[in-house]
């Protein structure tokens, strides 16, 4: 059997998740793409991430040339979070000609422009369906199934953790930082929170929605954005004596103006598709021209369903390079 060689930048929650469905369904996923996938090399400067992940020590370095240097490694799977260094590895892998798959919305959102051309420019993938609703196969649908449609509106549920600590308060009673704890414990949450509360988070993912399904693309820092830190216990009473929850809502919608980002909280009845979306679970449905609407649900958060995304892009990348002809090696001379 063939094998191919994939480096994860990061061994963090998405990065081990990855590593752990790699691993689990390595024979399925051989069966389905072709390839042995192989994670050989694991970028983390982390000792303590290293000594607990069990797996031997050559296969990690804090050094990022030991990936880039490497002519064995086709895929690179960037998860480890934040902008900076990410973005700048990133562009580094597209020009030395590596495919891409990314878990990273804040890096994405940031960069996406110049991480596109970069790869056209030297004819390799980028993939980052893990950045968006975590398992939910929302951006692979927008470029495959749906792409012969007009998207005229996104709106949905897109961050985890926030929904986490909404539903807990709204279900449970449980305080807000107890609820936001509880997200942290269960690996929902960014390394850092406020960009999960104050709505960072959900601005990256419409953003980068809106970019791949409107052609519309706006900086994070331009959408209006509202978190759900100053929403308080009575909030929440009152949401429920009008029979509604409270849910924090992106959205990309075309207007007459033209097209409008926004992340805020909003008061959800109970006949929105979005009410029962609760827990770290996504919902989110796009309106088009052809299909009507359509709508989408599932983890959008946590270890293993994102690991699943970012496998997913790997195995579609495997299959792309397996489906083409290999390179023929130059005929030797006598
Ligand atoms: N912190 C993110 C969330 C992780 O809670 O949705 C998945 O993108």
């Amino acid at each position: 059997m063939k094998s191919i060689n994939v480096a994860i930048l990061g061994f963090g929650t998405v990065g081990r998740g990855t590593f752990k469905v790699l691993l689990e369904n390595e024979k399925l996923i051989e069966a389905r793409c072709g390839f042995k996938v192989n994670v050989k090399k694991i970028l983390d400067i982390n000792p303590y991430a290293i000594k607990s992940s069990g797996l031997p020590k050559r296969m990690f370095t804090s050094n990022i040339k030991d990936i880039l240097d490497d002519p064995s490694i086709q895929i690179v799977a960037e998860v480890m979070g934040g902008i900076e260094p990410a973005s700048t590895y990133m562009l580094k892998a597209l020009n030395a000609k590596k495919h891409v798959v990314s878990s990273n919305k804040a890096a994405l959102a940031e960069n996406i422009s110049q991480l596109k051309e970069a790869a056209k420019k030297n004819k390799v993938e980028l993939m980052y369906e893990a950045s968006v609703c975590g398992a939910i196969p929302v951006l692979s649908a927008i470029k495959g199934n749906l792409a012969a449609n007009k998207f005229t509106e996104i709106r949905g549920i897109v961050n985890g953790t926030s929904n986490y600590i909404l539903t807990q308060m709204t279900e449970n009673g449980m305080r807000y930082e107890a609820a936001l704890a509880l997200a942290q414990e269960h690996g929902f949450a960014e390394a850092d929170p406020t960009a999960d509360v104050e709505g960072i988070d959900a601005a990256n993912k419409i953003c980068l929605l809106a970019d791949l399904a409107m052609g519309y693309y706006r900086k994070p820092s331009a959408i209006k954005r509202v978190g759900i830190s100053g929403i308080t216990d009575q909030d929440i009473k009152d949401a429920v004596e009008k029979d509604c929850k409270i849910k924090l809502i992106a959205k990309a919608k075309l207007g007459k103006n033209g097209i409008v980002l926004s992340v805020k909280p909003e008061l959800i009845k109970k006949d929105d598709i979005l009410y029962n979306v609760d827990y770290e679970f996504n919902g989110i449905t796009l309106k088009t021209d052809c299909a009507d609407d359509v709508f989408f649900y599932g983890r959008g958060a946590g270890s293993v369903p994102t690991g699943s995304a970012v496998s997913g892009d790997i195995i579609s990348i495997a299959k792309i390079i397996n489906a083409k002809p290999a390179e023929k090696s130059p005929a030797k001379k006598k």
